[in-house]
């Protein structure tokens, strides 16, 4: 089964004319997949559309075996926080959590996150998870209180705790320095292969291609041309 597939997918915002018609996309179970194109070029819609943010206007979303057209936008979300796990640009930390919370909370808000954690609590899970990205020593601190390389980490224990069978990145290292670019994304390819699960990262910047399976380039999927 793959883990994506897109088929004769269009999309524009509103009223205003497509921005995105892909006539196929598809991403096998595990891959690691690097999604680049310049700024503007789709690449934040296309994940949207993905993890069913959005809605497509024609085609097909085809998303760990469920087509996320026909699914409701409460279905769609309760998907996502299943078996997605969402690394934003801005990381989107709640900020009157700890990072404990913040960690934890896909575990909170959706059961099947829960009962894939094999340890014997989640706080042991989340204990083991911030220690692998060396922030154990922070889980009762407000993550506002973090810097930024902290709070980035606290994004990646997020999205792959219980194990999500997809995590979406979407420019989370852009506002990093070269060496912290190069340590997060160890870090992150690391934790999706213990749980396999399949890895979509996006970025502008090719100097971290040669890290991914794949490299699919958003205006080569995409046949609308840019005005
Ligand atoms: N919510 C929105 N409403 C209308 N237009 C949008 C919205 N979000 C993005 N766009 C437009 O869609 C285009 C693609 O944006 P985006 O997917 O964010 O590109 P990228 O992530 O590659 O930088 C841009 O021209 C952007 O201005
Ligand atoms: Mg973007």
């Amino acid at each position: 089964m793959p883990a994506i597939h897109l088929k004769n997918v269009s999309f524009g915002y509103e009223r205003q004319q497509a921005l995105l018609e892909v006539p196929e996309l598809l991403i096998e179970e595990g891959e690691r997949v690097f999604l680049y194109g310049p700024s503007g070029s789709g690449k934040t819609t296309l994940l949207g559309l993905i993890a069913g943010i959005l809605t497509a206007k024609t085609g097909e979303v085809e998303v760990l075996g469920k087509d996320l057209t026909h699914l409701s936008l409460s279905m769609r979300d309760r998907h996502r926080g299943s078996e997605m796990g969402y690394i934003f640009q801005s990381f989107n930390l709640i900020p009157y959590l700890s990072v404990r919370q913040n960690i934890g909370l896909p575990c909170e808000l959706h059961a099947k996150r829960r009962k894939r954690i094999t340890a014997s609590s989640i706080d042991e899970e989340i204990s083991r998870i911030a220690s692998r990205l060396d922030i154990g020593e922070f889980l009762d601190r407000p993550v506002t209180r973090l810097s930024t390389g902290q709070q980035q980490r606290v994004a990646i224990a997020r999205a792959v705790i219980g194990a999500p069978r997809l995590v979406i990145a979407d420019e989370p290292t852009s506002s990093l320095d070269r060496n912290r670019q190069e340590n997060f994304l160890r870090l992150l390819i690391e934790l999706c292969d213990e749980t396999r699960a399949t890895l979509l990262f996006v970025s502008h910047d090719d100097s971290l291609m040669s890290r991914f399976d794949r490299q699919i380039s958003v205006t080569e999927i995409n046949t609308v041309v840019p005005c």
